[in-house]
């Protein structure tokens, strides 16, 4: 089976979310499973400067956009029997930033008809068009409508798999003519229409064959107007297409027996002096108080409001009176990153905010927190939760999407559990569970024990929901 992915991002060339995790670990799998699997990702100024000796110049070949042409130029890549290609177009990729900018819609609409035309240059058809987010939302309604006078193109199957429903990709509707080539047609029926633009993600809602959504409970949240996003009615409409595949994250590369970047490998056989060197290292690197009795939070994340962090600053004194230190990297919205910075001076030695995307220092938080916080209002999935059980590290999360289905609270009853969770949305409801995992971390060794040998269990690997995509694939092309 031929699979194409398309998608904004994917280790191990450029990140700024799970989504770059997904990308980097599924195709991987998928080969290892037989399948000829291909990603395409824009060439981006990050992609240039670390990767540009990997990869092999193709050609150049003129994309039709819209009522223009504009020259795109094809690079191939290759990571564990994943071959990636990548887009060059200097204007609109080689930037500081992958996105947020002005001109987002165009930029995009760009990649996705130079993705199209790329597999005429190549010469290469796959069965299944595999598309992720906003993105790459038009390419179901590209491949079969500007395209489609080619069988090649449209004997195409797609696949959409929803990331994050909140970010849509909604722009002006004069990209739909002048830039993607689309006829106003499928804006005046409703069918990429948002208000008074096009939706990219509506219309993939739309036009995709199957639609996913990176967990089983987030897959039913969305179909609620609380979760939906206003995109509740159309997902309604295409409920039979909708399925939820909870992801898995990259075990080679999450791996705290081989990771380079620890201070002390371990397994499930020796983590507790594993994770005691590892917590020294971490203290030492973020002048801490080295103190290897203390709880230690972690928290790696964008700091925005879907992450939940509101609930965690609003509460800080209250948290910082309790035994434990506390450990954030991330950036994100100003008002959490001054409320972090206010935090680590007020509590100097025992809270620190690392600002900033720093891989290694990510590696040593999972490795040398006790606990892993996650208080997410909405998380589609989550991998952090899934990195953080593999490390013995237990994460706390609150009761959403996919955290729900990959966090098995601790039942002090019956010792079951590979974590913590709590419902609610106050600082208060936070502090509740922070002071039951105090307790159970001071005074119930046993538990905790407990706890940590079934995070570590834990199946967080590909293998199975890979499975579940090579079955959803094969129903679609008639396998
Ligand atoms: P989301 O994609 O919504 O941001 P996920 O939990 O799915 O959340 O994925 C986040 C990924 O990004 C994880 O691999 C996490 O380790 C990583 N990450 C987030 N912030 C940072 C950061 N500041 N530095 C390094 N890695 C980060
Ligand atoms: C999005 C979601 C996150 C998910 C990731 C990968 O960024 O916010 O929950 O894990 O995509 O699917």
């Amino acid at each position: 089976m031929k699979i194409l992915f398309v998608a904004g991002e994917g280790l191990p060339f450029v990140k700024t979310g799970g989504l770059a995790d997904v990308i980097g670990s599924l195709p991987k799998v998928l080969v290892k499973k037989g399948c000829d699997c291909r990603v395409v990702l824009p060439l981006y100024s990050h992609v240039i400067m670390d990767h540009y000796n990997e990869l092999a110049r193709l050609g150049t070949m003129s994309v039709r956009f819209g009522n223009a042409e504009q020259p795109a130029t094809f690079y191939r890549g290759e990571d564990s029997g994943v071959t990636y290609y990548f887009i060059e177009h200097q204007g609109f990729f080689e930037r500081d930033s992958l996105y947020g900018y002005y001109d987002d819609g165009e930029r995009f609409a760009f990649f996705q008809r130079a993705a199209l035309d790329m597999l005429s240059f190549l010469d290469w058809w796959p069965d299944i068009i595999h598309s992720n987010d906003w993105q790459s939302g038009m390419i179901p309604l590209l491949a079969r409508n500007v395209y489609g006078g080619d069988e090649r193109y449209r004997n195409i199957k797609h696949v959409y798999t929803i990331h994050n429903l909140a970010f849509q990709g909604n722009f002006s509707k004069d990209l739909l003519w002048s830039r993607l080539g689309i006829d106003d047609y499928y804006y005046n029926n409703g069918a990429v229409r948002f208000d008074d633009g096009i939706s990219f993600m509506k219309s993939a809602l739309v036009f995709a064959d199957k639609i996913t959504t990176v967990s089983p409970t987030y897959a039913r949240e969305i179909l609620t107007p609380g979760f939906g996003e206003r995109m509740n009615e159309v997902l309604k409409y295409r409920q039979e297409d909708l399925c939820g595949i909870v992801n898995g994250i990259d075990t080679d590369n999450w791996n705290p027996l081989s990771d380079l970047r620890l201070a002390k490998n371990y397994s499930l056989r020796n983590y507790v002096s594993g994770k005691r060197e590892n917590k020294k290292k971490l203290q030492e690197m973020l002048g801490l108080e080295v103190r290897s009795d203390v709880m230690v939070i972690g928290l790696v994340s964008r700091l925005t409001g879907q992450k939940g962090v509101y609930m965690i600053t609003s509460g800080m004194h209250e948290m910082m009176r309790r035994n434990l230190q506390f450990v954030v990297l991330g950036t994100g919205e100003r008002a959490a990153e001054d409320a972090f910075r206010s935090m680590e001076n007020m509590y100097q030695g025992r809270m620190v905010y690392y600002s900033g995307y720093n891989e290694d220092l990510a590696h040593m938080i999972y490795a040398g927190c006790d606990v892993f916080l996650m208080p997410s209002m909405y998380e589609p999935c989550g991998i952090s939760q899934m990195i953080s059980q593999r490390y013995g590290t237990l994460p706390v999360v609150r009761e959403t999407g996919g955290l729900s289905d990959t966090v098995m609270p601790y039942n002090e009853y019956t010792g079951e559990g590979n974590g913590f969770s709590f419902h609610g949305e106050s600082s208060g409801n936070l502090m509740d569970v922070l002071d039951y995992v105090l307790r159970t971390y001071y005074d119930n060794p046993a538990g905790w024990r407990g706890l940590v040998h079934s995070a570590m269990k834990t199946d967080v690997s590909w293998n199975r929901s890979a499975d579940a995509y090579l079955a959803l694939y094969n129903s679609i092309i008639g396998n």
